[in-house]
């Protein structure tokens, strides 16, 4: 039945066929062609496309100030993940220029809160391990695994803003890389709930944090000076695991 219904919508003999088909394929060649001269926004097509299969990308020097100053203040933009990412891309996107300056950093916004609120890994560590990939490669992985346990092992945030748009008294070493253990912990210690302004200041000024040290390990990988400090948690701990066991094992 099926193969029946089949023929009567193609009523059309296998030459008619390959002759719609070469026809398709001639106005491919010329929609191509088009596409390769036409510009979207100051850049071409053909560039895009050459773009896409570089990986990992150009590295220049990162001012690791600027990362952090951008990541504080696009926190209030976009949220934490996006915040790091474009601490660390934009001053690549400026000195570099593509690919760099096609990414639509935005993209990375769904990072927020451990991705979309569920609390996973912090929104900054997956910027920055994001930002770490595209300029590194696999090497990236290194600097991502000494990002988290550094984070993890740490009294943040440290940052300081020059135009702080809240302030609070505490400091926190989350011991885990979750969102929600970091930011849980630390609203314990200041006492405040999620939705304060010091909260939110509390995760820009780490989204600086997290841009800053990942431009720092990247500018020395770049120099030829890394060296990777923390080992395999899968090879440690014979699986996947964050170290903090009785955190969840009691
Ligand atoms: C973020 C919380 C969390 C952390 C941190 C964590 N685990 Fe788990 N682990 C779990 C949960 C949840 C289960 C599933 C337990 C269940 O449902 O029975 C589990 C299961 C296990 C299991 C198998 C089942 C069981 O309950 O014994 C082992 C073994 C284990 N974890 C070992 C570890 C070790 C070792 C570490 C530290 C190196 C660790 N875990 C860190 C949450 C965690």
């Amino acid at each position: 039945m099926i193969r029946m219904t089949r023929r009567c919508h193609n009523e059309q003999s296998p030459e008619k066929i390959e002759l719609t088909r070469r026809k398709l394929l001639a106005g491919a060649g010329k929609l191509a062609a088009g596409a390769a001269l036409a510009t979207a926004g100051g850049f071409s097509l053909a560039s895009m496309a050459s773009a896409k299969s570089t990986y990992p990308w150009p590295h220049k020097k990162i001012d690791v100030q600027e990362a952090g100053n951008i990541a504080y203040e696009n926190w209030y933009k976009d949220y934490c993940c996006y915040a790091t990412v474009s601490g660390v891309l934009i001053p690549l996107q400026k000195s570099v220029g593509e690919p760099y300056a096609s990414l639509p950093l935005e993209a990375f916004r769904f990072g927020h809160g451990g991705t979309v609120g569920w609390g996973t890994l912090c929104g900054t560590l997956l910027g920055g391990a994001i930002a770490a990939s595209f300029v590194a490669g696999k090497e990236g992985e290194k600097i991502s695994n000494d990002v988290i346990a550094w984070y993890s092992a740490t009294e943040l945030p440290i940052y300081k803003p020059a135009n702080p748009k809240a302030t609070f008294k505490h400091v926190n070493k989350s011991d885990s890389p979750l969102c929600h253990v970091s930011v849980s912990k630390w609203m314990e210690k200041e006492g405040v709930e999620f939705f304060t302004p010091q909260r939110k200041d509390r995760c820009a000024r780490l989204s600086a944090d997290v841009a800053m040290k990942t431009a720092t390990l990247l500018n020395a990988w770049a120099a030829g000076t890394y060296k990777p400090v923390h080992g395999s948690q899968a090879k440690t701990h014979n699986r996947p695991s964050q170290n903090n066991c009785d955190g969840c094992h009691g």
